[in-house]
């Protein structure tokens, strides 16, 4: 099983020509099907995609982790390029999200219609519960049950004429059994790096945890949160952490201090190999 990074905040130096683009997009191919996990924010994915070695057209299925548009805006280049494919994900994200500031509010949902989508290929299939493909489970609906892990405030959802706090709840993450344990592929961790670590477990019945990439949401972690999470992830004896995207560099510095080898930061062009 390979797992490529093909877009993140920044670019990895080969091959040479990668896009950096804020967002995230992760290529996880087994022997039986090729996922695409998340879309990136625009037009990374597919500028890095052949760059990598990789012909879009060859992917099964498209997983989303939730609403936001770095992680779906590149929805539409890509199918531009698989043509009618099967997209999963939780029946919220075409919710309108924004990030609210003191006196303004930014738009940080999915920028397109479904109807758009559909048009150009995509076979929604919405589900709020884990659903598995071949040897990937998707997390579905993230259970919150950790005291120190917080939803970002500045994120709101609409609902009705209200602006209401985003619970987030089509927050999902990928679920990958391996030998040494579960390897898990987070979008954004807006629920909780934590949370989704133990989802994988519940839903999965495997105890222990190998590795974890991707968004973890650190970026907006007080003090005990940071403590926390470190705790728990030194208590799973966690083998890789390869940090991405909104984990921001002080939990990122703070992550490669504690766990030295075992962390990496992981950026467009990774590229890990599991068994
Ligand atoms: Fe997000
Ligand atoms: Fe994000």
């Amino acid at each position: 099983m390979r797992i490529t990074t093909l877009s993140e905040n920044t670019a990895g130096k080969r091959p040479k020509g990668l896009l950096a683009e804020y967002g995230l997009s992760i290529l996880v191919e087994t022997d039986e099907q090729k996922i695409l996990f998340d879309t990136g924010q625009n037009i990374s994915v597919v500028h890095n995609a052949p760059l990598l070695g990789i012909d879009l057209r060859d992917l099964d299925v498209i997983v989303l982790s939730h609403g936001h548009y770095d992680h779906t805006g590149g929805l539409k280049q890509v199918l531009e390029e698989t043509g009618e494919i099967e997209v999963i994900a939780h029946p919220d994200i075409f919710k309108r999200r924004y990030a609210k500031h003191e006196n303004s509010k930014t738009p940080i949902g999915i920028p397109y219609a479904k109807t758009e989508l559909e048009d150009a290929g995509a076979k929604f299939r919405f589900s709020e519960e884990p659903t598995t493909i071949g040897d990937i489970t998707i997390t579905g609906k993230v259970e919150r049950r950790t005291d120190f892990e917080k939803i970002d405030a500045t994120l709101y959802v609409e609902e009705g004429d209200e602006l209401k706090e985003d619970e987030l709840l089509d927050d999902q993450a990928l679920v990958i059994k391996t030998d040494r344990g579960l390897f898990v592929i987070l979008g954004c961790a807006h629920r909780g790096m934590i949370n989704t670590i133990e989802q994988a477990k519940r839903i999965t019945g495997e105890d222990k945890i190998y590795g974890v990439i991707g968004g973890t949401h650190l970026v907006a972690a007080d003090k005990l949160q940071m403590e926390e999470t470190v705790k728990a992830l030194k208590a799973y004896k966690i083998q890789r952490i390869g940090v991405s995207h909104c984990t921001g560099p002080q939990a990122s510095a703070r992550l490669a201090d504690e766990f030295g080898d075992r962390f990496f930061y992981n950026n467009a062009g990774s590229a890990i190999e599991l068994e």
